[in-house]
């Protein structure tokens, strides 16, 4: 009896799984590294605009736009990250398996934690702004810089230990 019909289709369906599995890890692998570029794009602009030198009715409004649009990309990071833990070809034995993932989530925790301080300013500037047509004060403006500069210090590092986190380390 010849079998080689059923094992080309056989064989057809295992290859079509195994693009549709790759295709998806790529699409995933794509919009978590375009997250991550957007996310510092915003969070530099931040930095680059939250100076006393540069504060003004526009910037304060900048700002609070900026923080919102990171924080948007900050939960499609998340989101993104969570689907490739879900149901990346990897599976997620072994990612939670490494130390090395703990490290990752607790310091995405952190960079969210640091982010909280420049929001809450930034809300509250725009507020005033609205209201009285105030600006904020030199020494809150130098406090809150320091936040987003933290954020900025720990997000690179997140990356660093993805790299070796991926390559199951
Ligand atoms: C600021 C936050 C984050 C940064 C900078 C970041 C960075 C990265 C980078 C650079 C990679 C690619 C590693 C490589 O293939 O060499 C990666 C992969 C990955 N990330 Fe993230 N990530 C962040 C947040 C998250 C979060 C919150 C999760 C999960 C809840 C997550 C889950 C994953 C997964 C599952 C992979 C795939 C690892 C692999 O290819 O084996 N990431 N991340």
């Amino acid at each position: 009896m010849d079998f080689s019909p059923l094992w080309n289709f056989l064989w057809s369906i295992t290859e079509f799984f195994y693009r549709l599995a790759m295709t998806l890890e790529a699409v995933l692998a794509s919009v978590h590294l375009l997250a991550i570029l957007t996310l510092v794009v915003f969070l530099s602009s931040q930095a680059a605009l939250c100076r006393m030198e540069w504060m003004n009715a526009a910037v304060v409004q900048r700002l609070a736009r900026l923080d919102m649009i990171y924080g948007i990309v900050a939960v499609v990071l998340l989101l993104t990250g969570l689907a490739r833990l879900f149901w990346g070809v990897k599976g997620m034995g072994g990612y939670m398996a490494s130390p090395l993932f703990h490290l990752k989530m607790s310091l995405f925790i952190l960079a969210a934690l640091l982010s909280i301080k420049p929001t809450l300013s930034f809300r509250r500037w725009r507020k005033a702004l609205d209201a009285s047509g105030q600006l904020p004060a030199a020494e809150e403006v130098a406090q809150t810089r320091k936040w987003v500069m933290w954020q900025a210090h720990v997000v690179p590092v997140i990356a660093v230990v993805a790299i070796f986190w991926a390559r199951g380390m």
